[in-house]
């Protein structure tokens, strides 16, 4: 299984002297956090060519909590890839944390994305053989490992999301709710300015679905941007869901 998704959020060894401090609060909301001028994504497989973002523009502050809504195609993930940094847009261009990742070097895109997006995939990426907390403290690896207060701060963020009974357990034994919390802890734990979730409650009960929208909200009131894709009424419709954006056949609405 792949495990990229494990060094989302990761700290790049050398990133610029203006990167924001890594306190978990950012210093200012209402300021961009993450941004897109007309992103487009085309797609070419074969003989066809798919359109599946076109021509996207979208600002979104700290401490805001954004919902993007669409029929299944419209081009949501395809839309978080590239904010995301994770996929390449065939034009137009994508702001993290103050910085064009249009004008970046590749491994210097990557470091910055792993710094400041912390990613939760629809099926999660969290990697079977490992335990919760060992999955949670993945993305220090690129780093050289965590130091104690990294993993005393990993283990503070699993008591809060309601998992400390079970870091030790691989991920296999754990129950839908459970992993989605875990995936969500391990994109919090470098503390990342966004978050991105594809379908955060497509898997889980109504239970689970409102605890993570709590941890969303939560999040949001920390300061970070968060961006969450979702079919989910119950999320849209919620009082702390900040704007709730919907895309038809890769345009904004
Ligand atoms: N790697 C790819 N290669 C070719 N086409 C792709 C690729 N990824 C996505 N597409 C196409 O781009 C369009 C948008 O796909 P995307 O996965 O972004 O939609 P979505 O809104 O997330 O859908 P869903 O709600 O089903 O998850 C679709 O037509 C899809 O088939
Ligand atoms: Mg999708």
């Amino acid at each position: 299984m792949s495990t990229d998704s494990a060094s989302q959020g990761s700290t790049s060894a050398d990133a610029p002297s203006t990167d924001a401090p890594s306190t978990g609060t950012a210093p200012s909301t209402g300021t961009e956090a993450l941004g897109a001028t007309d992103v487009t994504k085309r797609y070419f497989d074969g003989d066809s060519k798919v359109l599946a973002v076109d021509g996207v523009t979208l600002s979104i502050a700290r401490g805001e909590l954004v919902v993007l809504r669409g029929t299944s195609g419209s081009g949501k993930t395809t839309l978080l890839g590239l904010l995301g940094g994770l996929v390449a847009p065939t034009k137009g261009d994508v702001r993290v944390a103050g910085k064009s990742l249009v004008h970046l070097r590749d491994h210097h895109r990557t470091q910055w994305r792993r710094r400041h997006v912390g990613f939760v995939f629809q099926e999660l990426q969290l990697v079977r053989g490992m335990s919760l907390r060992e999955n949670v403290l993945l993305p220090f690896a690129p780093l050289g490992g965590p130091t104690k207060e990294d993993a005393a701060r990993a283990d503070a963020l699993l008591e809060r999301f309601g998992l400390a009974p079970k870091r030790q357990a691989g991920v296999e034994k754990l129950s839908g709710g459970e992993r989605q919390r875990g995936a969500l802890a391990r994109a919090l734990v470098l503390e990342p300015e966004v978050l991105l979730l594809d379908e955060p409650t497509a898997h889980v009960d109504a239970d689970n679905a409102t605890r993570i929208l709590e941890l969303l909200a939560e999040e949001k009131s920390r300061g970070r941007a968060v961006l969450a894709t979702t079919h989910d009424p119950r999320l849209a419709e919620d009082g702390r869901v900040d704007r709730v954006l919907v895309m038809e056949a890769g345009k904004l609405g």
